[in-house]
């Protein structure tokens, strides 16, 4: 098992439309693996495919992890679909492909998610608060859609001159900062 690769904005594959998982094989089961581990290094509290270069419709996500003490409670998910919400919750979200970058999120409060899990079993999670605003940031990858996508047209073009100024000073430009 190793780390994998994670990639920053701009890069065009974090604005695509993921392809569904026909079936959990042994290498959708590492990808999963590889996944929780690269965002427990980050670290993150949740991590889609395409950041990593896949584009499948893969997640994985651990809102309860606070370093290495105590329990953690991981979900690996493949094809998660929200087949309910309700309320309504304000975030300030952060992304590991959006290094130094906010945005105040307005998500559902409560989501319900089908998907299949590690074992290629259907699973329904029930998620508020945090939970529910990481399934919904999570998901989104899946579909190309970002925080970034959010934020005002001079708040974001701000945020690519600082990157573009990064990029010029940093040798490895692909290292999260
Ligand atoms: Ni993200």
């Amino acid at each position: 098992m190793g780390l994998l690769p994670i990639q920053i904005y701009p890069d065009p594959l974090l604005k695509t439309v993921c392809e569904p998982v026909e079936k959990v094989t042994p290498i959708i089961q590492k990808l999963l693996d590889e996944m929780a581990e690269t965002m427990y290094a980050a670290p993150g509290i949740g991590l889609a495919a395409p950041q990593v270069g896949i584009s499948k419709r893969v997640i994985v996500l651990d809102v309860s992890w606070k370093g290495d003490k105590g329990p953690r409670v991981l979900y690996q998910l493949v094809n998660p679909v929200i087949v309910e919400r309700s309320g309504s919750i304000e975030w300030e979200e952060g992304c590991l492909s959006i290094p130094e970058f906010s945005q105040v999120m307005k998500r559902s409060q409560k989501v319900k998610v089908e998907a299949l899990n590690r074992d290629g079993k259907k699973k329904i999670i029930e998620g508020e608060d945090i939970l529910a605003v990481c399934l919904q940031h999570e998901i989104d990858h899946l579909d190309g859609k970002l925080i970034i996508d959010k934020a005002s047209r001079l708040k974001r073009k701000l945020y690519l001159d600082k990157i573009k100024k990064h990029q010029h000073t940093q040798s490895h430009p692909e290292v999260v900062f």
